[in-house]
């Protein structure tokens, strides 16, 4: 499956100047899913997250189940309200703000999603500050709400959160989930509004100031965001830590990126950002371009790389070094294979319009190998082999 890589979301309003990345499908490849979503959009058993009751590291760790859409994308539930209205949203590393469709908002894409009331929720304070978030291929323009956000049992108060009066485009008008709830750093969001996650910690739900993604390959369910504390039964052996370089999006530097022992790209470092919410493995147009020749993938009409389905088990590991260890990326991993049984690079390059050109985006094609902890205590990632 194939995204459009990361487009800025600029925040246009007189009291934001924020550039948090996401990223929006191609209108190709919606269309391409568009049968699917509508059986998948029907009801699937339900997993309720759970209160840990284990052992001490584990003691706090509130778990929160997401599904895995066909590898492109993972979402979970939340509430927010009183009485509480239900939303699918993806747990962004890549951005920093909670947002959600409004009944105020006429866009074919908040037809065909859950929208939110706030004359229905007695918790509910609307601002009268206005929002717009512009996107690739469409916009969101709404207002500052504050309420009660449920996620898994937790229970933040007066939490800040935007509701879109319109939606323009199609990027969300397919989409399998209704809004985002960003978990980047503070300075990335809506000035002066707190985050989901400060909330949490501010409001004394979690033991401790971090939260961690398992990613499961494949499968529907397993996947899982866990707040709080880490769960151990999710990788094997232990975490390595790596600073965060730049306190925006959860940043690190990277070593290199190496083939048969011969760096491929990044050479003599780079800096690199890991996001939930990114598909794909992301870099700069030229090193992208490198590594898809060396690889042999071919370029398409499309702008996609289509590669032999047989390369997937005969070409080698792409590692990439990080604080002087290696992560090993299967070409299993690297080449993904479409609904139709086409295969293309999970590599992308980064697109005109991005901030940050040089950055690297290792996307859920490397978090699905590796369990990574998101550590605001002590700005630091770690990271472990996913069991
Ligand atoms: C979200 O809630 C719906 C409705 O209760 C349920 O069918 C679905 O499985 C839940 N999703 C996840 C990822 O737990
Ligand atoms: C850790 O995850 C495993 C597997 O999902 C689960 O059985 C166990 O209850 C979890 N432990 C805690 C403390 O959450
Ligand atoms: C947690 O575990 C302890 C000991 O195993 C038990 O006594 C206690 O009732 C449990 N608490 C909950 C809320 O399940
Ligand atoms: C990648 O960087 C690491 C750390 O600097 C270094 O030890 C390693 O030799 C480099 N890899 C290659 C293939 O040069
Ligand atoms: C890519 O192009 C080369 C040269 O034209 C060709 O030999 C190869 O089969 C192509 N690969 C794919 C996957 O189309
Ligand atoms: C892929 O492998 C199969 C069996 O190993 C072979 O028949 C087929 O020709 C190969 N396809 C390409 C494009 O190399």
């Amino acid at each position: 499956m194939k995204w459009l890589g990361i487009l800025g979301l600029v925040a246009l309003s007189e009291c934001l100047v924020t550039i948090p990345l996401t990223r929006v499908k191609s209108m190709r490849q919606n269309l391409r899913e568009k049968n699917k979503l509508k059986d998948y959009l029907e009801s699937h058993p339900y997993n309720v997250a759970y209160r840990s009751n284990d052992s001490d590291l584990d003691t706090g760790v509130q778990s929160v189940p997401m599904r895995n859409f066909l590898d492109v994308i993972y979402f979970g539930n939340i509430s927010i309200g009183m009485p509480p209205q239900d939303f699918k949203v993806v747990f962004d590393t890549g951005s920093t703000d909670l947002w959600v469709p409004s009944i105020y908002c006429y866009s074919p894409a908040c037809a065909s999603h859950n929208v939110f009331d706030p004359h229905q929720s007695s918790t509910c304070r609307i601002s009268k500050q206005a929002i717009h978030l512009e996107y690739g291929s469409g916009d969101m323009t709404g207002f500052l709400a504050y309420d009660t956000v449920r996620i898994g049992g937790l229970t933040v108060l007066g939490q800040a959160f935007g509701l879109s009066l319109q939606e323009s485009g199609t990027f969300m008008k397919y989409a399998v989930f209704d809004g985002i709830l960003g978990l980047a750093y503070p300075s990335l969001g809506i000035r002066r509004t707190i985050p989901v996650f400060d909330n949490l910690w501010i409001q004394n739900l979690i033991p401790q100031e971090l939260f961690a993604f398992y990613l499961s390959r494949k499968e529907k369910e397993g996947s899982v965001v866990m707040f709080g504390g880490v769960n151990h039964s999710y990788y094997s052996g232990d975490l390595n830590w790596v600073p965060v370089t730049r306190p925006l999006y959860w940043e690190i530097s990277m070593d290199n990126i190496s083939m048969n022992g011969e760096v491929i790209a990044c050479d003599g470092g780079c800096q690199a950002i890991i996001d939930t919410g990114t598909s794909l493995l992301i870099g700069p147009s030229h090193a992208v371009l490198d590594i898809q020749k060396i690889i042999g993938a071919n370029r398409t009409r499309n702008g996609e790389y289509q590669i032999s389905c047989n390369a997937s088990n005969t070409l080698p590991d792409i590692v990439f070094t990080i604080n002087g260890i290696d992560y090993p990326v299967p070409a299993s991993a690297y080449i993904q294979q479409d609904v139709q049984g086409t295969c293309f690079s999970s590599f992308d390059k980064t697109r005109g319009s991005m901030f940050f050109p040089d950055l690297w985006i290792l996307g859920d094609v490397f978090l699905r190998l590796y369990f990574t902890v998101f550590d605001r205590a002590n700005d630091r990632i770690g990271l472990a082999p996913a069991v």
